[in-house]
């Protein structure tokens, strides 16, 4: 399995995200990082563990990240994941423990145990990774690369141009793009074609479990939300896509191109720009998803959750 640590900021469908990365056996999941974005990192932290309490998830750590982005105010996302940031589920204090380090030194520590590079999936504001980079440089090395639920080829959601996570913080968007630690960016144009329809819904409730029944309250809030909200009438599972690239690579075709993250656009700050038509003189320095192949994404999602609702 790809050892793998899962940065997050749930948020409904990083709490599917965890899950998957959880369940597969392609992942060996070292420990779930939180950054403030969905929601405060209060809430993002406690959301992570209660996820681990309904989903059975114990061994991996669970440690609390960076609170604010680099260079600006917060911004959250509480309209579309409800005020506690996982929707209509009810989070008391969780039985999961909380990890005494910081994320960004977690993080650090398990890159150096790590006999082989490790993969960071990223599905929150990318703060704690570009933190890490600032702070440990010589980390870059023992990072595989970084699969990231960011950005879009298209247009945005958190504004017209630029997607949330991206967004809510630019600055680290672009420090991590220029690691020079390889990059996947699955954008808003891949992850709009994991749309979870009510017959994918209906298959997960006809699991019967405790998890598939949060699953389903989760999804269900969160197609309400999409459709008041976004005017779409299925949400799309945006960071459980991201997961699911590194399980199986064939579910997503990627372009290498030419990737920036703007950060001065007066109307755009916070949008990627991929040259996916070679416009530019840029040289490719990301890989960006084009294409899912949305049959094969879903099962996997919902043997995710029968492997752990068993
Ligand atoms: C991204 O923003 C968040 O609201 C979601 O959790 C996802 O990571 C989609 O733009
Ligand atoms: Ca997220």
């Amino acid at each position: 399995p790809v050892p793998v640590i899962l940065d997050c900021d749930p948020g409904v469908d990083d709490a599917l995200a965890i899950v998957l990365a959880a369940a597969d056996p392609a992942i060996d999941l070292l420990a779930i990082t939180t950054v403030a974005g969905n929601v405060g990192l209060d809430k993002t932290t406690r959301n992570a563990r209660r996820v681990c309490d309904l989903a059975g998830i114990t061994g991996v750590p669970v440690a609390a990240g960076c609170d604010r982005p680099l260079a600006q105010d917060p911004h959250i996302s509480d309209h579309t994941h409800g005020e506690s940031g996982l929707g209509p589920l009810t989070v008391g204090e969780p039985e999961t423990p909380l990890a005494g380090e910081h994320a960004v030194d977690l993080i650090h520590r398990l890159l150096g145990e790590s006999e082989t590079p490790v993969t960071i999936i990223a599905v929150g504001p990318l703060t704690n990774i570009a933190t890490l980079f600032r702070r440990y440089p010589g980390d870059r090395s023992r990072v595989a690369r970084v699969v990231i639920m960011g950005g879009s080829t298209e247009r945005g959601n958190a504004m017209p141009y630029a997607e949330f996570n991206t967004y809510a913080d630019p600055e680290a968007a672009d420090e991590v793009l220029r690691s020079g630690v390889p990059t996947v960016w699955h954008g808003l144009n891949v992850t709009y074609q994991a749309l979870a329809t009510p017959d994918i819904i209906e298959s997960i409730a006809a699991l019967g479990t405790p998890l598939a029944d949060a699953c389903v309250q989760l999804m269900t809030y969160y197609a309400e939300s999409y459709r008041t909200v976004w005017r779409v009438p299925h949400p799309p599972v945006h960071d459980a896509v991201a997961v699911a690239y590194v399980i199986d690579e064939s579910l997503i075709e990627c372009a290498h191109t030419a990737l920036r993250v703007e950060l001065r656009g007066e109307h755009t700050r916070g949008a990627t720009v991929a040259d996916l038509l070679g416009r530019t003189d840029w040289e490719p320095n990301a890989h960006v998803g084009v294409t899912l192949d949305a049959a094969r994404f879903w099962p996997l999602l919902v043997s995710a959750i029968r492997t752990l609702g068993a």
